[in-house]
């Protein structure tokens, strides 16, 4: 029952323009009412705790912390949850951490420093667009990333403490993203064809047409297993990279347009929405279902495409348009098959 409703919640919260319905927020503005879901959402102890297990996110937070964080620092925590990378910033020798939620869980963080016997760490409890400091910080840490990078309003978030509150030159912790969005082949058994496209022990479905539901999450799956995806039809390579020093949010680009020429040939069922962080040559983290330890908690996206085949030397022009990075169900997507050319034998 707890994960059904688990699983419902995290289908509400994919959809923030849905989750408003949900939350009382001050002001009506879908944002507003995203911020409330955020905060009730990462209040409960079953969220932190997936987050905690994730050996490989743990492993890269305490590494990038280690390296970077010098001892003297200052650092904003955006968004602490049970305060542990406050408490790694506070153990490497920061000055001050200012560690900021808005969510319940961080009465928890407070007790658990306690109980730690971690000292320097300011709980603050509040979003972070309400922060104020007397004096501008040298590191901002945060983990905001979500199953499809923006997804839990990361630029929007860190932009707006970069900008008022980091010191010239200040370190963004992590701050480079890779983007992806792959050609893939589904695993035959978990693989779920369109509706029309079925044939089941000989009742065809092709009559119903290939007209869309309206439903915009019918165009998309998630799943965290990696067995989900056979191949890669392509190399992989980033769609889109961010640095979080210098981005600004409306500078991104909400059309982008890339080509996979075809290594491995199959059927194409769709295309993996992932990310990697990158904090210097390294030391990175995943969650690419083909990702070498990559980082489980994380759910991978597959939006899904008509079935279509390819045969190796093929080319996939790939058009990605996006309404808001934030929200999936504002992505739309197409692509052109370039057969490869053969050459007549002789
Ligand atoms: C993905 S969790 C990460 C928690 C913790 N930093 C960790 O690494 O385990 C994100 C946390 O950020 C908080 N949060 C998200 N956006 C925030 C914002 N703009 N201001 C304050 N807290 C925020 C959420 O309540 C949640 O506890």
């Amino acid at each position: 029952m707890r994960r059904a409703v688990g699983r419902g919640w995290t289908w509400v919260r994919a959809r923030p323009a849905l989750a408003a319905w949900f939350f009382d927020a001050e002001d009506d503005s879908p944002e507003a009412r995203f911020r409330e879901f955020n905060g009730w959402y990462f209040a409960n102890f079953y969220e932190q705790e997936k987050m905690l297990a994730d050996r490989p996110r743990m492993a890269f937070y305490h590494a990038a912390i280690t390296r970077h964080i010098q001892p003297g620092d200052r650092v904003i925590d955006l968004g602490t949850g049970t305060g542990i990378l406050a408490a790694f910033a506070a153990r490497r020798g920061a000055a001050q951490v200012y560690a900021v939620d808005h969510s319940e869980i961080l009465r928890h963080a407070k007790t658990l420093a306690v109980a730690n016997g971690i000292q320097k760490v300011e709980f603050i409890s509040m979003h972070s667009s309400k922060l104020e400091l007397a004096e501008p910080v040298d590191v901002i840490l945060h983990e905001q990333m979500g199953d499809c990078l923006f997804d839990e309003a990361m630029v929007t978030n860190v932009c707006d403490l970069r900008d008022r509150l980091l010191k010239p030159g200040g370190l963004i912790l992590p701050s480079c993203f890779d983007l992806y969005c792959e050609p893939v082949k589904l695993n035959d058994v978990r693989h779920v064809p369109h509706i029309w496209e079925l044939n089941v022990h000989g009742y065809d479905y092709s009559s119903l047409g290939r007209q869309r539901p309206q439903e915009p999450d019918y165009y998309h799956l998630r799943s965290c297993d990696p067995d989900f995806v056979d191949h890669f039809l392509g190399e992989p390579e980033p769609v889109m990279s961010v640095d979080l020093h210098t981005i600004n949010e409306a500078d991104m680009a909400l059309e982008l347009n890339f080509t996979r020429t075809v290594l491995n040939a199959g059927r194409l069922d769709g295309y993996a929405v992932y990310f990697r962080a990158r904090v210097d040559g390294d030391l990175a983290l995943g969650s690419g279902p083909k990702d070498v330890g990559r980082a489980p908690h994380w759910g991978f996206r597959i939006l899904r495409t008509d079935r279509d085949d390819f045969a190796a030397g093929d080319q996939i022009d790939v058009r990605l348009t996006v309404g808001r990075w934030t929200e999936i169900d504002t992505w739309r997507w197409s692509h052109v098959k370039r057969a490869a050319v053969i050459e007549a034998g002789v």
